[in-house]
């Protein structure tokens, strides 16, 4: 098997000035919600490849990638440059176990992420499998300002949806706002301010808790989930977080 297909960039979306997505066609094979898959380009004679989480449900295409343009990073650098009908190499197949076959059942659902880490969520929201599986679900997305909430419009979709099923809640860290909390997620489980603003309670026997993005907000709110007494959810044994880290 090939190791790239060679992919079509057919559109580009920029929400800010270093935050935009990516549509790609490409033959992959079928996929999870919740995975993630290697794209590259070819830069002065090296594939530089990356991992990059998809955004479009399994049964929808194209191709759907949130990508956030790093200072001097190898490969977003050069993303950044790509106009439609331009070639992208993309991997023949996805990755990854942060998908909700592999999450225990559980009659709440907690998917926390930061920047583009709520891609691959928005992909797990699109399907029917949260919303036939737990009977609340919890949105939890972390920025540092509002230009950089993006998919705004598609959370409002989803939550036009599954009304009375679906929380939103989002934290703005360096501006001030109406609407989102303030600060850090582990910060807000410590506190009691994100359960307030749910509605419901986090707890080992009701909760699953799927987190996504920069580092160490996965280590510092799993160190908190677990003074609160969850612990990583493990195949043969079970537990209550799910995580991936972007970095
Ligand atoms: C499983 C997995 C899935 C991923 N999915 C996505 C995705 O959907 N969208 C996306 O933009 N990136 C995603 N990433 C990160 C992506 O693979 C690249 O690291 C990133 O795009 C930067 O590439 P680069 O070559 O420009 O710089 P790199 O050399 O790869 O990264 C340089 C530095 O940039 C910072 N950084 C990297 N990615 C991010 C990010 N997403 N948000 C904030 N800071 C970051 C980190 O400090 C990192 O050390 C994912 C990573 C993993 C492991
Ligand atoms: N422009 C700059 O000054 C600057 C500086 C550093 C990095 N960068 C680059 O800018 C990009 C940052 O992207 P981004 O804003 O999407 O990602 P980010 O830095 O991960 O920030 C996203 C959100 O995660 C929060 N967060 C950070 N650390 C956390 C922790 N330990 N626990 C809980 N929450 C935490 C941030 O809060 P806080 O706002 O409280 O951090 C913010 O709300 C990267 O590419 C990075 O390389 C830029």
């Amino acid at each position: 098997m090939a190791a790239w297909n060679i992919g079509k960039v057919v559109e580009i979306k920029q929400w800010s000035n270093k935050l935009f997505s990516l549509y790609v066609e490409s033959d992959i094979e079928p996929f999870k919600a919740g995975q993630f898959i290697k794209i590259a380009l070819e830069i002065d004679g090296e594939v530089i490849g990356r991992p990059y989480s998809l955004v479009n449900p399994p049964v929808s295409r194209p191709l759907e990638f949130y990508c956030i343009e790093v200072p001097d990073g190898p490969l977003t650098s050069r993303l950044t440059k790509l106009t439609a009908g331009d070639k992208i190499l993309v991997a023949p197949r996805a990755h990854g176990f942060m998908i909700l076959d592999e999450v225990p059942p559980a009659r709440h659902l907690w998917l926390m992420a930061t920047g583009t880490g709520v891609g691959p969520f928005l992909s797990i929201l699109a399907t029917d499998q949260p919303w036939q599986h737990f009977e609340q679900v919890v949105l939890v997305y972390a920025v540092r300002t509002l230009s950089e909430l993006g998919y705004q419009e598609r959370i409002a979709q989803i939550a036009a949806k599954h009304p009375g099923q679906f929380a939103f809640i989002p934290f703005l860290s360096r501006e001030p706002s109406d609407f989102a909390l303030p600060g850090r997620i582990p910060q807000a489980i410590t506190d009691g301010r994100l359960e307030a603003r749910a509605g419901i309670a986090i707890s080992t026997e009701n909760s699953q808790i799927m987190l996504c993005g920069n580092p160490q907000m996965v280590k510092d709110t799993n160190n908190v989930l677990v003074e609160r007494g969850l612990k990583k959810h493990r195949r043969f044994d079970h537990g209550q977080i799910t995580a991936e880290n972007y970095w």
